[in-house]
């Protein structure tokens, strides 16, 4: 599965420029927010799962983050972000990998998921995916997740993808009383792709506690 996903991600982004996904966003505004609303740590380790070609990494550079991991099952997006960010490239860990598969070597304050979350249409691998949060997050950690909302697109880039409203993306992600993970704030975004389509998201900001 790994290998597929990783040619399925590799043909779309040799097939289309980086800002001619659907995905593509010049500023990553709601990420932002919710990193702001949640009170992300500077000095802590972040990671960007599934980052692709994503400015978030130039920004929390910018903003001083001091240990940015960027992560991708397929090299392709990355490459745009290392070719983007020049020489302040090797300010970043890239980390090509199925996040399913991803062992990381140290522990993340503020984890971040746009557009990721919601191709685990398996329950197995959503599983797998809370196990990596509960291992790979400090005690404090912020987890930043964007997917698409309940009313939002059933594929992206021919893959079929999970929708929630913000209280079914918290209890998937496993939050609730005793759980560990608290919701400390929400948002409704309406993305438009680049060819001006609607597609609704869900984002959450969630703390370890
Ligand atoms: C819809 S794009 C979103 C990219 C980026 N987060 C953004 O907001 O611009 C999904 C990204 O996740 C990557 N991806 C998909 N499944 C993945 C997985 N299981 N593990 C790691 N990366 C994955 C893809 O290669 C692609 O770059």
């Amino acid at each position: 599965m790994t290998s597929e996903r990783a040619a399925h991600w590799r043909d779309t982004y040799t097939q289309r420029g980086d800002a001619e996904v659907s995905w593509f966003s010049i500023e990553p505004t709601c990420s932002i927010a919710l990193i702001d609303a949640g009170g992300a740590d500077p000095g802590r380790p972040a990671v960007d799962v599934g980052a692709g070609a994503s400015r978030l990494a130039d920004v929390l550079l910018e903003r001083g983050f001091v240990d940015v991991t960027v992560l991708d099952v397929s090299d392709d997006g990355l490459a745009h972000t290392r070719e983007r960010l020049g020489a302040d490239a090797s300010r970043l860990r890239c980390v090509v990998s199925d996040v399913l598969d991803w062992v990381p070597d140290h522990r993340f304050g503020l984890w971040h998921d746009r557009a990721v979350f919601h191709f685990l249409t398996d329950a197995a691998d959503r599983q797998r995916y809370r196990d990596l949060l509960d291992s790979a997050l400090t005690p404090d950690a912020l987890v930043v997740v964007g997917t698409f909302a309940a009313d939002g697109p059933e594929s992206c880039s021919g893959l079929p993808t999970a929708r929630y409203s913000p209280e079914a993306l918290a209890a998937e992600l496993g939050a609730g009383p005793g759980s560990g993970l608290r919701v400390v704030a929400q948002r409704r975004e309406e993305h438009r792709t680049p060819w001006g389509a609607v597609q609704p998201f869900t984002w959450l900001a969630l703390r370890r506690e």
